[in-house]
């Protein structure tokens, strides 16, 4: 008799501990939806953006047509090799955002350019 009534508190154990594993999971499904209501602002969420893959582009279509490997048209440095673009990144990012003096002296680029050299920065202006 006593034997029993202790397999029966074992069972109850087991349902109350399978409904607490069920209620932590859906908990987590229900956390994890709530993440997309707060979207990321980074162009690239699964990876980081890189200079190869994203800068060098930008760049090169924007601002070598002055500020080329032998700089002209009044630019003062060049903007080629990963090194020279990676060492001036705050005066370029303050450059490209400057509503003033924008660079290129045509106009801003649009902000998508802009936003993915800003992010090229945070993700610590890798090359690769
Ligand atoms: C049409 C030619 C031309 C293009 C295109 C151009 N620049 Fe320039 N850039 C200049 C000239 C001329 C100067 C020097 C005068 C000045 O600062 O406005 C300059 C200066 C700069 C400076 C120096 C700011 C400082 O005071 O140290 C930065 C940074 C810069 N450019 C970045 C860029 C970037 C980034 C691009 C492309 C997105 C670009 N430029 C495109 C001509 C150009």
């Amino acid at each position: 008799m006593r034997i029993n009534n202790y397999k029966k508190e074992a069972m109850n154990l087991n349902k109350i501990i399978y409904a607490l594993a069920i209620s932590v999971l859906l908990f987590n499904c229900s956390s994890n939806s709530n993440d997309d209501l707060n979207p990321d602002p980074d162009p690239d969420p699964n990876g980081k953006i890189t200079y190869e893959a994203n800068v060098k582009n930008i760049i090169n279509s924007n601002c070598a047509q002055c500020h080329d490997s032998t700089p002209i048209n009044g630019a003062p440095f060049s903007l080629v090799t990963y090194t020279q673009v990676k060492d001036r990144i705050d005066a370029i990012l303050s450059r490209i955002n400057s509503v003033s003096s924008p660079m290129p002296p045509s106009g801003q680029m649009p902000s998508s350019n802009r936003d993915l050299i800003q992010q090229w920065k945070d993700d610590g202006l890798l090359e690769n």
